[in-house]
Protein backbone atom coordinates (compact mmCIF):
# COMPACT_ATOMS: atom_id res chain seq x y z
CA UNK A 1 0.00 0.00 0.00
CA UNK A 2 1.20 3.66 -0.88
CA UNK A 3 1.07 4.95 2.40
CA UNK A 4 0.22 8.35 1.03
CA UNK A 5 -3.28 6.69 0.63
CA UNK A 6 -5.62 8.57 3.47
CA UNK A 7 -2.42 10.07 4.65
CA UNK A 8 -2.86 13.09 7.48
CA UNK A 9 -0.65 16.03 6.70
CA UNK A 10 2.30 15.86 8.97
CA UNK A 11 3.28 19.94 9.10
CA UNK A 12 1.51 22.97 8.48
CA UNK A 13 0.11 25.37 10.53
CA UNK A 14 -2.42 23.17 12.64
CA UNK A 15 0.27 20.51 13.46
CA UNK A 16 2.29 23.60 14.80
CA UNK A 17 -0.19 25.32 16.84
CA UNK A 18 -1.01 20.99 19.03
CA UNK A 19 1.22 18.90 17.68
CA UNK A 20 -0.38 16.33 20.53
CA UNK A 21 -3.79 16.89 19.59
CA UNK A 22 -2.66 15.47 15.75
CA UNK A 23 -1.51 12.31 17.59
CA UNK A 24 -4.56 11.32 19.30
CA UNK A 25 -6.44 11.59 16.31
CA UNK A 26 -4.09 9.29 14.19
CA UNK A 27 -3.94 7.28 17.22
CA UNK A 28 -7.99 6.93 16.99
CA UNK A 29 -8.25 6.60 13.30
CA UNK A 30 -5.31 4.71 12.33
CA UNK A 31 -3.91 2.83 15.47
CA UNK A 32 -0.41 2.65 16.37
CA UNK A 33 1.18 3.30 12.91
CA UNK A 34 -0.60 5.58 10.91
CA UNK A 35 0.03 7.04 7.17
CA UNK A 36 1.46 10.50 6.87
CA UNK A 37 2.31 13.13 4.29
CA UNK A 38 5.62 15.13 5.05
CA UNK A 39 5.81 18.99 3.80
CA UNK A 40 5.84 18.25 -0.22
CA UNK A 41 3.31 15.65 0.13
CA UNK A 42 6.35 12.89 0.59
CA UNK A 43 4.76 9.69 2.18
CA UNK A 44 6.37 7.93 5.30
CA UNK A 45 4.45 6.17 8.12
CA UNK A 46 4.30 7.51 11.84
CA UNK A 47 4.90 4.85 14.51
CA UNK A 48 3.11 6.23 17.63
CA UNK A 49 2.74 3.29 19.57
CA UNK A 50 5.03 2.78 22.51
CA UNK A 51 5.75 -0.78 21.93
CA UNK A 52 6.10 -0.49 18.06
CA UNK A 53 8.62 2.46 18.10
CA UNK A 54 10.49 -0.11 20.88
CA UNK A 55 9.98 -2.59 18.52
CA UNK A 56 11.70 -0.73 15.58
CA UNK A 57 14.68 1.23 17.23
CA UNK A 58 15.58 -2.47 18.95
CA UNK A 59 15.50 -4.05 15.27
CA UNK A 60 18.13 -1.85 13.19
CA UNK A 61 18.63 -4.72 10.70
CA UNK A 62 15.00 -5.21 9.82
CA UNK A 63 14.31 -1.25 10.05
CA UNK A 64 17.90 0.49 8.89
CA UNK A 65 19.27 4.04 10.12
CA UNK A 66 20.10 3.71 5.68
CA UNK A 67 18.15 6.38 4.18
CA UNK A 68 20.13 5.09 0.69
CA UNK A 69 17.15 2.35 0.76
CA UNK A 70 13.95 4.66 0.68
CA UNK A 71 11.86 4.15 -2.31
CA UNK A 72 10.77 7.74 -2.44
CA UNK A 73 14.12 9.60 -2.92
CA UNK A 74 12.19 10.58 -6.72
CA UNK A 75 9.65 12.74 -4.83
CA UNK A 76 12.33 14.96 -2.89
CA UNK A 77 12.66 18.21 -3.99
CA UNK A 78 16.34 19.33 -3.66
CA UNK A 79 15.32 22.06 -1.38
CA UNK A 80 13.61 20.07 0.94
CA UNK A 81 13.28 21.05 4.67
CA UNK A 82 14.17 17.43 6.55
CA UNK A 83 16.78 16.96 3.56
CA UNK A 84 19.54 17.62 6.09
CA UNK A 85 17.93 14.84 8.28
CA UNK A 86 18.17 12.14 5.34
CA UNK A 87 21.16 12.66 3.46
CA UNK A 88 23.84 10.17 3.47
CA UNK A 89 26.87 11.24 5.45
CA UNK A 90 30.27 9.74 6.24
CA UNK A 91 29.84 9.59 9.79
CA UNK A 92 30.14 6.47 12.23
CA UNK A 93 27.22 7.65 13.80
CA UNK A 94 24.67 7.63 10.92
CA UNK A 95 26.82 4.24 9.19
CA UNK A 96 24.49 0.90 8.48
CA UNK A 97 24.24 -1.17 11.46
CA UNK A 98 26.80 -3.31 10.20
CA UNK A 99 29.81 -0.58 10.92
CA UNK A 100 27.66 1.47 13.35
CA UNK A 101 28.38 -1.37 15.71
CA UNK A 102 31.88 -1.08 15.49
CA UNK A 103 32.75 2.28 15.14
CA UNK A 104 30.16 4.21 17.28
CA UNK A 105 30.70 2.62 20.10
CA UNK A 106 34.47 4.42 19.91
CA UNK A 107 32.50 8.15 19.89
CA UNK A 108 30.28 7.00 22.60
CA UNK A 109 33.55 5.82 24.96
CA UNK A 110 34.93 9.01 23.81
CA UNK A 111 32.00 10.93 25.15
CA UNK A 112 32.60 8.75 28.40
CA UNK A 113 35.72 10.23 29.04
CA UNK A 114 34.07 13.41 29.97
CA UNK A 115 34.74 14.33 33.74
CA UNK A 116 31.20 15.07 34.96
CA UNK A 117 32.40 17.08 38.07
CA UNK A 118 34.33 19.18 35.64
CA UNK A 119 32.06 19.44 33.47
CA UNK A 120 29.30 20.80 35.86
CA UNK A 121 31.78 23.25 37.72
CA UNK A 122 32.76 24.73 33.62
CA UNK A 123 28.66 25.17 33.21
CA UNK A 124 28.04 26.68 36.68
CA UNK A 125 31.12 29.42 35.51
CA UNK A 126 29.08 29.22 31.99
CA UNK A 127 25.86 29.90 33.73
CA UNK A 128 26.93 32.83 36.14
CA UNK A 129 28.92 34.74 32.68
CA UNK A 130 25.74 34.69 30.88
CA UNK A 131 23.43 35.50 33.79
CA UNK A 132 25.64 38.73 34.77
CA UNK A 133 24.85 39.94 31.56
CA UNK A 134 21.24 40.08 32.36
CA UNK A 135 20.99 40.34 36.18
CA UNK A 136 21.05 43.79 37.13
CA UNK A 137 18.17 44.75 34.27
CA UNK A 138 15.06 43.03 36.04
CA UNK A 139 14.50 41.00 33.25
CA UNK A 140 15.56 38.65 30.46
CA UNK A 141 14.78 36.05 27.67
CA UNK A 142 15.43 32.59 28.91
CA UNK A 143 15.73 31.01 25.43
CA UNK A 144 17.43 33.56 23.71
CA UNK A 145 20.10 34.48 26.06
CA UNK A 146 20.44 31.62 28.62
CA UNK A 147 19.51 28.23 27.73
CA UNK A 148 20.04 28.38 24.27
CA UNK A 149 23.76 29.83 24.67
CA UNK A 150 24.51 26.69 27.52
CA UNK A 151 24.99 23.61 25.58
CA UNK A 152 27.00 24.71 22.82
CA UNK A 153 29.68 26.84 25.18
CA UNK A 154 29.52 23.46 27.07
CA UNK A 155 30.24 21.68 24.04
CA UNK A 156 33.12 23.43 23.47
CA UNK A 157 35.03 23.09 27.02
CA UNK A 158 34.46 19.62 26.33
CA UNK A 159 36.28 20.00 22.46
CA UNK A 160 38.49 21.97 24.25
CA UNK A 161 37.96 24.65 21.58
CA UNK A 162 39.34 28.41 22.75
CA UNK A 163 36.49 30.75 23.96
CA UNK A 164 36.46 33.03 21.06
CA UNK A 165 35.56 30.78 18.55
CA UNK A 166 32.38 29.89 20.13
CA UNK A 167 30.07 32.42 19.66
CA UNK A 168 30.84 31.39 15.66
CA UNK A 169 30.19 28.42 16.56
CA UNK A 170 26.77 28.94 18.38
CA UNK A 171 25.87 31.01 15.72
CA UNK A 172 26.75 28.33 12.31
CA UNK A 173 25.52 25.12 14.70
CA UNK A 174 22.30 27.03 14.91
CA UNK A 175 21.76 27.86 11.50
CA UNK A 176 22.80 24.88 9.73
CA UNK A 177 20.03 23.21 11.39
CA UNK A 178 18.01 25.20 8.97
CA UNK A 179 17.37 25.74 5.32
CA UNK A 180 18.71 27.21 2.28
CA UNK A 181 22.17 28.77 0.87
CA UNK A 182 23.41 30.40 4.41
CA UNK A 183 22.52 27.30 6.22
CA UNK A 184 24.80 25.21 3.84
CA UNK A 185 27.74 27.76 4.45
CA UNK A 186 27.04 27.25 8.13
CA UNK A 187 27.42 23.82 8.16
CA UNK A 188 30.53 24.13 5.69
CA UNK A 189 32.02 26.39 8.37
CA UNK A 190 31.14 23.93 11.29
CA UNK A 191 32.71 20.86 9.71
CA UNK A 192 35.87 22.87 8.66
CA UNK A 193 36.38 24.07 11.95
CA UNK A 194 35.80 20.69 13.50
CA UNK A 195 38.69 19.33 10.99
CA UNK A 196 41.48 21.98 11.85
CA UNK A 197 40.59 20.68 15.75
CA UNK A 198 41.28 17.02 14.47
CA UNK A 199 44.70 18.44 12.74
CA UNK A 200 45.43 20.21 15.56
CA UNK A 201 44.49 17.57 18.05
CA UNK A 202 46.44 15.05 15.58
CA UNK A 203 49.53 17.45 15.93
CA UNK A 204 49.52 17.51 19.57
CA UNK A 205 47.02 15.12 21.70
CA UNK A 206 46.13 16.60 25.24
CA UNK A 207 44.16 13.83 26.47
CA UNK A 208 40.87 15.04 25.47
CA UNK A 209 37.29 13.73 23.75
CA UNK A 210 38.64 14.95 20.25
CA UNK A 211 41.91 13.46 20.85
CA UNK A 212 40.65 10.02 21.93
CA UNK A 213 38.95 9.89 18.69
CA UNK A 214 42.12 10.99 16.60
CA UNK A 215 44.40 8.26 18.56
CA UNK A 216 42.22 5.60 18.70
CA UNK A 217 43.27 2.15 16.72
CA UNK A 218 40.17 1.54 14.97
CA UNK A 219 41.77 3.96 12.49
CA UNK A 220 38.78 7.20 11.86
CA UNK A 221 39.38 9.64 8.73
CA UNK A 222 39.48 12.73 9.58
CA UNK A 223 36.70 13.56 7.75
CA UNK A 224 34.81 11.36 9.67
CA UNK A 225 35.45 12.20 12.99
CA UNK A 226 35.11 16.15 11.89
CA UNK A 227 31.28 15.06 10.49
CA UNK A 228 31.01 12.95 14.04
CA UNK A 229 32.11 16.30 16.39
CA UNK A 230 29.59 18.30 14.18
CA UNK A 231 27.40 15.69 14.42
CA UNK A 232 27.03 15.42 18.04
CA UNK A 233 27.22 19.38 18.84
CA UNK A 234 24.09 19.09 16.48
CA UNK A 235 22.40 16.19 18.63
CA UNK A 236 23.67 18.50 21.69
CA UNK A 237 22.09 21.79 20.99
CA UNK A 238 18.61 22.36 20.87
CA UNK A 239 18.13 18.82 22.30
CA UNK A 240 19.49 20.22 25.70
CA UNK A 241 18.18 23.53 25.21
CA UNK A 242 14.89 22.55 24.81
CA UNK A 243 14.82 20.43 27.37
CA UNK A 244 15.87 23.09 29.96
CA UNK A 245 13.41 25.86 28.92
CA UNK A 246 10.61 23.19 28.73
CA UNK A 247 11.40 22.39 32.09
CA UNK A 248 11.82 26.21 32.99
CA UNK A 249 7.92 26.80 31.44
CA UNK A 250 6.96 24.03 33.36
CA UNK A 251 8.46 25.21 37.03
CA UNK A 252 7.23 29.12 35.53
CA UNK A 253 3.70 27.90 34.85
CA UNK A 254 2.59 25.19 36.81
CA UNK A 255 2.26 25.51 41.22
CA UNK A 256 3.08 21.80 41.60
CA UNK A 257 6.98 22.98 39.79
CA UNK A 258 6.83 26.48 41.22
CA UNK A 259 9.86 28.11 41.96
CA UNK A 260 10.86 29.24 45.14
CA UNK A 261 13.87 29.31 47.05
CA UNK A 262 13.40 26.52 49.33
CA UNK A 263 11.24 24.67 46.98
CA UNK A 264 13.09 24.83 43.84
CA UNK A 265 15.68 23.26 44.21
CA UNK A 266 13.39 19.64 44.87
CA UNK A 267 11.64 19.96 41.74
CA UNK A 268 14.43 20.45 39.45
CA UNK A 269 15.01 16.64 38.85
CA UNK A 270 11.04 16.10 38.95
CA UNK A 271 10.54 18.68 36.27
CA UNK A 272 13.32 17.50 34.40
CA UNK A 273 11.65 13.98 33.96
CA UNK A 274 8.05 15.32 33.75
CA UNK A 275 9.58 17.16 30.46
CA UNK A 276 10.72 14.33 28.78
CA UNK A 277 7.64 12.42 29.30
CA UNK A 278 4.84 15.27 28.70
CA UNK A 279 6.54 17.80 26.46
CA UNK A 280 9.86 16.36 25.41
CA UNK A 281 12.00 18.14 22.65
CA UNK A 282 12.71 14.88 20.68
CA UNK A 283 9.21 14.85 19.20
CA UNK A 284 9.73 12.66 16.27
CA UNK A 285 12.83 11.29 14.64
CA UNK A 286 13.58 11.10 10.58
CA UNK A 287 13.61 8.32 10.50
CA UNK A 288 14.24 4.28 10.00
CA UNK A 289 13.55 2.67 6.41
CA UNK A 290 12.14 -0.87 5.93
CA UNK A 291 14.83 -3.56 4.69
CA UNK A 292 11.98 -5.76 3.77
CA UNK A 293 8.22 -5.91 3.29
CA UNK A 294 6.60 -6.28 6.78
CA UNK A 295 3.92 -6.21 8.79
CA UNK A 296 3.96 -3.65 11.83
CA UNK A 297 1.11 -2.50 14.23
CA UNK A 298 -1.15 -4.40 11.52
CA UNK A 299 -0.16 -1.82 8.66
CA UNK A 300 1.87 -3.30 5.65
CA UNK A 301 5.12 -1.32 5.79
CA UNK A 302 6.57 -2.19 1.86
CA UNK A 303 10.59 -2.21 1.38
CA UNK A 304 12.49 0.96 1.47
CA UNK A 305 9.14 3.02 2.75
CA UNK A 306 10.28 5.48 5.52
CA UNK A 307 9.31 5.28 9.29
CA UNK A 308 9.20 8.42 11.23
CA UNK A 309 9.85 7.50 14.95
CA UNK A 310 6.69 9.85 16.87
CA UNK A 311 8.82 9.43 20.47
CA UNK A 312 6.30 12.20 21.71
CA UNK A 313 3.11 10.16 20.88
CA UNK A 314 4.71 7.23 22.25
CA UNK A 315 5.26 8.41 25.81
CA UNK A 316 2.18 9.68 25.93
CA UNK A 317 0.85 6.37 24.31
CA UNK A 318 -2.29 5.14 26.59
CA UNK A 319 -1.86 1.34 26.18
CA UNK A 320 1.60 1.93 28.31
CA UNK A 321 0.25 5.08 30.44
CA UNK A 322 -3.40 4.91 30.77
CA UNK A 323 -3.72 7.69 33.57
CA UNK A 324 -2.03 10.41 31.67
CA UNK A 325 0.52 11.99 33.32
CA UNK A 326 0.33 10.04 36.86
CA UNK A 327 3.58 7.81 37.62
CA UNK A 328 6.13 9.71 35.11
CA UNK A 329 8.07 10.92 38.39
CA UNK A 330 11.18 8.97 38.88
CA UNK A 331 9.60 6.51 35.75
CA UNK A 332 12.82 6.64 33.27
CA UNK A 333 11.26 4.74 30.67
CA UNK A 334 9.85 7.60 28.27
CA UNK A 335 11.55 7.04 24.62
CA UNK A 336 13.06 10.74 24.79
CA UNK A 337 16.36 9.57 24.06
CA UNK A 338 15.03 6.76 21.56
CA UNK A 339 16.34 3.25 22.62
CA UNK A 340 18.93 1.06 21.18
CA UNK A 341 21.69 1.40 18.90
CA UNK A 342 21.07 4.55 17.48
CA UNK A 343 19.43 5.73 20.63
CA UNK A 344 21.51 8.92 22.60
CA UNK A 345 24.39 7.04 24.28
CA UNK A 346 24.07 6.66 28.15
CA UNK A 347 27.46 9.07 28.26
CA UNK A 348 25.96 11.70 26.57
CA UNK A 349 22.35 11.49 28.32
CA UNK A 350 24.66 12.12 31.87
CA UNK A 351 26.24 15.10 30.24
CA UNK A 352 22.98 16.34 29.16
CA UNK A 353 20.98 15.98 32.38
CA UNK A 354 24.41 17.80 34.02
CA UNK A 355 23.67 20.67 31.66
CA UNK A 356 20.04 20.72 32.38
CA UNK A 357 20.51 20.30 36.16
CA UNK A 358 23.27 22.99 36.57
CA UNK A 359 21.47 25.25 33.84
CA UNK A 360 18.37 25.42 36.25
CA UNK A 361 19.96 25.51 39.73
CA UNK A 362 21.86 28.26 39.10
CA UNK A 363 19.40 29.89 37.83
CA UNK A 364 17.23 29.11 40.67
CA UNK A 365 20.22 30.94 42.92
CA UNK A 366 20.99 33.34 41.17
CA UNK A 367 17.11 34.85 40.83
CA UNK A 368 15.06 32.60 43.17
CA UNK A 369 11.96 35.54 42.75
CA UNK A 370 12.12 35.01 38.54
CA UNK A 371 8.50 35.12 37.36
CA UNK A 372 7.04 34.66 33.82
CA UNK A 373 6.97 38.27 31.51
CA UNK A 374 3.83 37.18 29.66
CA UNK A 375 0.99 35.20 29.58
CA UNK A 376 1.62 31.51 29.31
CA UNK A 377 -1.22 31.28 26.25
CA UNK A 378 1.30 33.60 24.43
CA UNK A 379 4.09 31.75 24.73
CA UNK A 380 5.10 30.80 21.28
CA UNK A 381 6.58 27.43 19.90
CA UNK A 382 9.10 26.77 16.59
CA UNK A 383 7.37 25.33 14.25
CA UNK A 384 9.58 21.89 13.81
CA UNK A 385 8.10 18.43 12.85
CA UNK A 386 11.14 16.88 14.88
CA UNK A 387 11.81 19.29 17.45
CA UNK A 388 9.51 21.13 20.54
CA UNK A 389 11.28 24.07 21.70
CA UNK A 390 9.92 27.67 23.16
CA UNK A 391 11.26 30.88 20.38
CA UNK A 392 11.23 32.71 24.07
CA UNK A 393 11.07 32.41 27.42
CA UNK A 394 10.38 36.26 28.67
CA UNK A 395 11.17 36.67 33.01
CA UNK A 396 11.35 39.63 35.33
CA UNK A 397 13.07 39.61 38.63
CA UNK A 398 14.69 42.25 41.36
CA UNK A 399 17.96 43.15 39.50
CA UNK A 400 20.80 42.40 41.56
C1 LIG B 1 25.20 17.04 25.67
C2 LIG B 1 24.08 16.63 25.15
C3 LIG B 1 23.92 15.51 24.13
C4 LIG B 1 24.86 14.88 23.36
C5 LIG B 1 26.36 15.11 23.33
C6 LIG B 1 24.14 13.89 22.55
C7 LIG B 1 24.75 13.03 21.66
C8 LIG B 1 24.09 12.11 20.87
C9 LIG B 1 24.72 11.25 19.89
C10 LIG B 1 26.22 11.18 19.63
C11 LIG B 1 23.75 10.52 19.30
C12 LIG B 1 23.94 9.47 18.17
C13 LIG B 1 24.13 8.10 18.74
C14 LIG B 1 24.44 7.05 17.68
O1 LIG B 1 23.95 7.11 16.56
O2 LIG B 1 25.20 6.12 17.98
C15 LIG B 1 22.49 10.93 19.89
C16 LIG B 1 21.26 10.41 19.52
C17 LIG B 1 20.09 10.85 20.07
N1 LIG B 1 19.93 11.76 21.10
FE1 LIG B 1 21.35 12.74 22.09
N2 LIG B 1 22.79 13.96 22.85
C18 LIG B 1 22.62 14.94 23.80
C19 LIG B 1 21.43 15.34 24.37
C20 LIG B 1 20.22 14.78 24.09
C21 LIG B 1 18.97 15.15 24.71
C22 LIG B 1 18.81 16.20 25.81
C23 LIG B 1 17.99 14.40 24.12
C24 LIG B 1 16.51 14.37 24.38
C25 LIG B 1 15.90 14.87 25.40
C26 LIG B 1 18.62 13.54 23.13
C27 LIG B 1 17.97 12.64 22.31
C28 LIG B 1 18.58 11.86 21.35
C29 LIG B 1 17.83 10.99 20.44
C30 LIG B 1 16.32 10.84 20.37
C31 LIG B 1 18.78 10.35 19.62
C32 LIG B 1 18.51 9.37 18.50
C33 LIG B 1 18.45 10.12 17.21
C34 LIG B 1 18.13 9.26 16.01
O3 LIG B 1 17.53 8.20 16.09
O4 LIG B 1 18.51 9.71 14.93
N3 LIG B 1 19.98 13.80 23.15
N4 LIG B 1 22.71 11.88 20.85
Amino acid sequence: MDPSAGASPFFGERFHRDPAAVYRRLRRDHGPVAPIQLEGGVPAWCVLGYREVHHVVGNPELFTRDPRRWNQWHRVPEDWSLRAYVEPRPSALLADVHEHRTRAPVVHDALATVDPFEISGAVERICDTLIDRFAGRGFADLVVEYTHQIPLLAMAKIYGLPDDDVPMLTHDVALSGQEGEEAVRAHERTVRRMLRLVRERRADPSGDLVSYLVEHPIGFSEDEIAADLFITLGKAHLTTSDWMANALRLMLTEARFAIDLAGGRGSVGHALNEVLWEDTPTQNQVGRWANQDVQLGGKPIRRGDLLVLGLAAANADPQVRPHGHEGATGNHAHLSFSHGEYGCPYAAQEIARTITTTGIEVLLDRLPDTTLGVDPEDLTWRPSLLMRGLTSLPVTFAPH
